[in-house]
């Protein structure tokens, strides 16, 4: 039940980023949802509101999604992590390994059909490390009844205005499936 995980996370202190975070961001939007995009972690924005994805790249990720018309509040928005890494650097493996049981929760309660994964972190955490985000991305992955899209974190758009296509292309992609799941 959702009361027992945000119970169970509250006061979280299986690896050190509970020593710096400001709050846990545990995750937002639909809890019925068709489809959840899992993150790396939350920056300096997301850990001061306890939101996913309200910074910079968020922003950029919700423009994408009123283009496609794509409802932030009919998904579900979480990441791998649920406390800051320090100066967002990529989360250590014991710390993405110590907090995974909440989003093993979190995909049970939810039941998505599609995972969108948004960068490499994501990725490798869930699919398995031998997976490369550059030669995945666009292509789908079914295991155990899921449909994984794998495709660019926002934050890289930020950086190379050219995987902006690709991320919608994506995204498109992820809609137009749903639409016929
Ligand atoms: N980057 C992420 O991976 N997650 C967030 O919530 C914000 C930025």
């Amino acid at each position: 039940m959702w009361e027992d995980l945000e119970k169970s996370i509250q006061d979280c202190q299986k690896c050190k980023l509970c020593q710096t975070r400001k709050h846990i961001v545990l995750g937002e939007g639909n809890r019925d949802a068709d489809i959840m995009f899992i993150g790396e972690g939350p920056g300096a924005d997301e850990d001061a509101q306890g939101r996913p994805f309200v910074g910079k790249a968020g922003q950029l990720m919700n423009k994408a999604f009123q283009g496609l018309g794509i409802d932030r509040d009919s998904v579900y928005i979480t990441n791998i992590v649920k406390c800051r890494p320090p100066a967002n650097r990529v989360p250590e493996d014991y710390e993405a390994e110590a907090c995974l049981d909440y989003l093993r929760n979190q995909v049970m309660l939810v039941k998505p059909k599609i995972i969108v994964l948004l960068g490499s972190t994501a990725l490798k955490n869930i699919l398995g490390k031998e997976y490369g985000i550059t030669a995945c991305r666009g292509k789908w992955i079914e295991k155990k009844g899921i449909l994984y899209m794998p495709t660019w974190h926002p934050a890289a758009l930020l950086r190379d205005e050219n995987k902006k296509i690709d991320f919608w292309l994506d995204l498109k992609q992820v809609q137009e499936k749903c639409k016929n799941l």
